[in-house]
């Protein structure tokens, strides 16, 4: 009950916060789902399958307090290097994600997109996540969701992108607009579970000046109150951006 008379009031602080609009795009680094799983003795693909329940919790309470644009690290390039039958857990589940999208994205409010290197995907569920992001492109809530997604990656295939296009020059801006978050703002804060304390490949060009804010929790066990307590922090920082 304490509990959660704590995380309503507090709650109510991050709204009160965030009405200045300062952050408008929480990107998380869901980590810790094997852990979480591994200290109960269970498979680690009940990790997964509990992180995937709290990450739609999270995309419900940052929405609820007010923030625009969420991002979540999913799957990465390197994480096809983990054993098949882990891999082929996340992905299930990620399909599974797929269609309850189709069927509550609207409802929802949700403007879905799949940011990576989708061609690794089969055909047909490449033609899904199309179809939603283009049926939800007028929504409010910005949910991007990183599967098959490395930074490097990204800049070299932003970089090909331009030199197909013939240029033999580019800008920041030319970089930023061939990325697969194009069109997005740059995350304001950079939240890691799981107590790691580095960014994996995530979101390397986007990041150059995001708050970035580490916890021990373990993803699937990531309440409001965490998402409050990451919230707080990044109103009492100050950005200065190079500036004094
Ligand atoms: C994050 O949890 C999910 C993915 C990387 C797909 P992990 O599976 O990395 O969990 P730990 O780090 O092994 O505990
Ligand atoms: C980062 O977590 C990738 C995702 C959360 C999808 P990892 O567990 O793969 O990262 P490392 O291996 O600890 O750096
Ligand atoms: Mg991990």
């Amino acid at each position: 009950m304490a509990g959660s008379v704590r995380s309503a009031a507090s709650r109510e602080n991050s709204v009160r916060l965030l009405s200045d609009g300062r952050l408008r795009h929480i990107a998380f680094i869901m980590d810790g789902n094997g852990r979480w799983a591994e200290r109960r003795g269970m498979p680690r693909r009940f990790g997964h399958s509990y992180g995937a329940a709290a990450f739609k919790k999270v995309v419900r309470y940052c929405g609820d307090i007010g923030i625009t644009c969420v991002t979540v690290y999913a799957f990465s390039t390197e994480n096809w290097q983990r054993p098949e039958a882990e891999v082929s857990s996340i992905m299930k589940l990620l399909v599974e994600y797929l269609g309850e999208c189709e069927r509550t994205a609207d409802r929802d409010r949700l403007k879905v997109r799949f940011i990576g290197d989708l061609s690794r995907f089969e055909p047909d569920v490449r033609d899904r996540f199309t179809a939603l992001e283009k049926r939800t492109a007028d929504h409010e809530r910005e949910l991007n969701i990183a599967i098959n997604y490395g930074g490097r990656d990204e800049i070299v295939h932003a970089v090909n992108r331009l030199i197909s296009e013939g240029r033999t020059s580019v800008t920041e801006e030319d970089i930023s607009g061939a990325l697969y978050t194009a069109g997005l703002p740059d995350p304001d804060l950079i939240v890691r579970t799981a107590g790691e304390y580095r960014t994996s490949n995530f979101l390397m060009w986007q990041s150059a000046y995001s708050e970035l804010y580490f916890t021990d929790t373990l993803w699937p066990d990531m309440t409001d109150r965490d998402v409050d307590l990451a919230v707080e922090e990044f109103y009492r920082r100050k950005r200065r951006f190079g500036r004094v």
